[in-house]
């Protein structure tokens, strides 16, 4: 018997939900085994919820978070997809606001010939989700299986889709119950979580977007901070290329927030058009993903090439490929009314004269899942022609009466919460804010 076998037959949950407990530091078998037991169902999920509990508490070293990392991987299938010459690169956010980043880099970091194996998630709180965007597109299928979505990405050079029960399904498990055992927010949980699908999609190399203000999960920088650099760490121990940007998120990105909406603004900024806060994060990010993906020298000539895949409709036309090849109906990228609209649309004016300070970003979020735009509970469906577009970003001077945002919404209960979600989100003064927040903040990881 060799001594990984040994060490599994011995293995008891109580000593190790114990152990934790104490404030001890698990070892890498302690932590597989632990794991491995659970994703077959040989320990309950009570033992492993309190097991949950103790990491939140008290917290686990480096070394505890890659052995955690490495064995929510190792639970599921590791693509393989050294058969694609191209680097493969892939990007994540850990959630925002308008964030659609992800569907504009895709095209466009796979127009310059990186590789973008792209695995999703839905919306989540207040949060939109990739997959919830793609399909406002009619007929997209982000539930491929694994031999169609390399099929995918062979042809077009990147595709999307959702998790599969193949990928990390150790995940899947911890996820559901970290949901409802309020342990989700623990920086080394998220990162193993995170790392763990990210990683078993064969990839290269990784850009993290972490989102930090008022609409971010992460509020303060410094917490945005330690959750990147712990992501980073554990990406390089498993011999991966990472790095984070920290970006705001304390006001939505770019204008339009709801599933139909966003696409609509992802085609704009693949024309070369579309709000500029959106166009310049797009920008930044992709310069790393290119710059990673060795086909450019540095970040500065990856956003170089950036903007002129755009401007030449080479990133756009890789977007369409990428929607037909997924069954999606391509002809929304011509024609928007294509896409879901909703049935009524709602002006919310300014009460006052003056300077639009702050944003209230995480009830902005929360405005458009009372519209429909996203879950309240796991089991709803998501509208996809519902949203909220902006008319006023902070920093902008408003007059009285003049329109601040339009609710677009196919129920009027609804859009009646949304407003009154919306009217309170809004600070006007008499004078601009002092300071302007950054939209990105700072950099972590090698260059
Ligand atoms: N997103 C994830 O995939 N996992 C987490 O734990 C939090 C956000």
């Amino acid at each position: 018997m060799n001594p990984t076998a040994a060490s599994t037959q011995t293995f008891r949950a109580i000593d190790v939900i114990r152990k934790k407990r104490d404030a001890g530091e698990l070892s890498r078998d302690e932590i597989t085994s632990l794991v491995n037991a659970y994703t077959r169902g040989d320990i309950p999920d009570y033992q492993v919820s309190a097991w949950l509990m103790a990491v939140v508490l008290r917290g686990m070293t480096r070394a505890e978070t890659a052995a955690l990392t490495d064995a929510m991987l190792r639970s599921g299938e590791v693509l393989d997809l050294s058969s694609l010459s191209a680097k493969k690169v892939d990007k994540h956010s850990t959630g925002g606001v308008g964030d659609k980043t992800s569907l504009v880099l895709a095209p466009l970091a796979a127009a310059a010939g990186v590789a973008v194996p792209m695995i999703s998630g839905r919306g989540l709180g207040h949060t939109g989700g990739t997959l919830d965007k793609l399909e406002a597109v009619p007929g997209f299928n982000v539930n491929l299986p694994v031999a169609q979505f390399r099929r995918v990405l062979e042809s077009c050079g990147c595709a999307m889709i959702g998790q599969t029960a193949e990928i990390a399904p150790a995940d899947r498990k911890l996820y559901a119950l970290r949901d409802v055992t309020g342990t989700v927010e623990s920086p080394y949980l998220i990162c193993a979580s995170i790392m763990s699908k990210k990683l078993a999609e064969g990839i290269d190399a990784l850009v993290l977007d972490v989102k930090t203000g008022s609409g971010a999960f992460m509020k303060s920088e410094e917490d945005a901070a330690f959750l990147a650099e712990l992501m980073v760490e554990t990406g390089e121990r498993m011999g991966k290329q990472v790095v984070a940007l920290i970006t705001d998120m304390d006001q939505p990105l770019g204008c339009m927030i709801g599933n139909a909406l966003e696409v609509v603004e992802v085609v704009d900024i693949l024309r070369g058009e579309g709000p500029e806060d959106l166009r310049r994060l797009c920008l930044e990010l992709a310069g790393w993903m290119l710059h990673l993906g060795g086909v450019s020298a540095t970040v500065a000539k990856g956003k170089k090439r950036s903007e002129k895949l755009i401007s030449s409709g080479k990133a756009l036309d890789k977007f369409r490929q990428m929607v037909e090849l997924q069954g999606g109906d391509p002809r929304v990228i011509d024609d928007p009314k294509k896409l879901p609209q909703a049935q009524h649309t709602m002006t919310v004016s300014s009460p006052m004269g003056g300077y639009l300070t702050s944003l209230q970003c995480e009830q902005i979020g929360t405005a458009c899942v009372v519209l429909g735009g996203g879950r309240e509970r796991k089991e709803d469906s998501v509208d996809p022609a519902v949203g909220i577009v902006l008319h006023k970003k902070v920093g902008d001077t408003v007059s009285a009466g003049e329109p601040l945002a339009t609710i677009h919404y196919n129920g009027a209960t609804r859009a009646a919460r949304a407003r009154q979600l919306l009217e309170e989100s809004y600070q006007i003064a008499d004078s601009p804010a002092r300071e302007r927040r950054p939209l990105i903040h700072r950099m972590i990881g090698r260059a």
